[in-house]
């Protein structure tokens, strides 16, 4: 197998968890300046939990693949390789804490989730106090997160177009079908 891109799987579910992330944001970046009284508040937030809860599973099965499939970054020298893999941990960290953290807010607020399926788990009783420390992580991590995008986005760019080591080539499916 061909370990100078990421697997095809790999590369469609980054760009696409990209994607939902990206509106999960501009969704509750948009609620905050709409009037309290305006019912466009509850939709918005619905499609944001919706759309949290699609990330979730999306990132379950990357890091099921990710078990299964060459990383290409296994190549590299020491120093860059331990900076990636810290980086990325935090990532995946990231991308299954924040939906984890909006379930538990919402379920310790004793208020029911919007969800696709008939049955959805309970998996902490109403709890008011442990709520603020959830909305806290929650709405923190949420915030702090922009900046660790924002340079992972950034460090990808600048090792394409300045190093030219081919870094963003490896995430790009038109490469890793022709390779793979
Ligand atoms: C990766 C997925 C998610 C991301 C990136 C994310 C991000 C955010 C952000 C940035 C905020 C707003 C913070 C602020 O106003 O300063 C927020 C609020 C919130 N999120 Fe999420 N979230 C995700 C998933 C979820 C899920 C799955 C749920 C629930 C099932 C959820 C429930 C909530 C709730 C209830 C709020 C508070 C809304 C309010 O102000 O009333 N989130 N989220
Ligand atoms: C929500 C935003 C993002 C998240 C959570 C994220 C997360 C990740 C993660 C976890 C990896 C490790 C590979 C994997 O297991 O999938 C990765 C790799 C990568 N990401 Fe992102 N990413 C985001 C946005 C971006 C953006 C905007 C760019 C480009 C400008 C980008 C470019 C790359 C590249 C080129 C790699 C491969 C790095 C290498 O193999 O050396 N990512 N990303």
């Amino acid at each position: 197998m061909n370990k100078s891109t990421h697997h095809p799987l790999i590369i469609f579910l980054h760009w696409f968890t990209f994607a939902l992330i990206l509106a999960a944001l501009l969704l509750i970046e948009i609620k905050n300046f709409v009037p309290r009284d305006n019912l466009w508040r509850l939709d918005l937030k619905t499609y944001h939990m919706l759309i949290g809860q699609m990330i979730f599973v999306a990132v379950l099965v990357r890091v099921i693949t990710r078990l299964f499939v060459i990383n290409p970054i296994e190549q590299e020298k020491t120093l860059s390789r331990l900076l990636k893999k810290i980086m990325h941990a935090f990532l995946y960290i990231f991308m299954l804490g924040m939906p984890l953290t909006g379930v538990l807010l919402m379920q310790s607020a004793g208020k029911p989730i919007p969800y696709f399926g008939d049955l959805y788990p309970i998996f902490i009783q109403e709890n008011l106090g442990l709520k603020q420390t959830y909305k806290y992580i929650h709405e923190y991590w949420g915030n702090a997160i922009y900046l660790f995008i924002g340079a992972h986005a950034i460090m990808a760019i600048w090792r394409e177009y300045v190093m030219k080591d081919g870094t963003l080539q490896k995430m790009l499916l038109s490469k890793a079908t022709r390779a793979h």
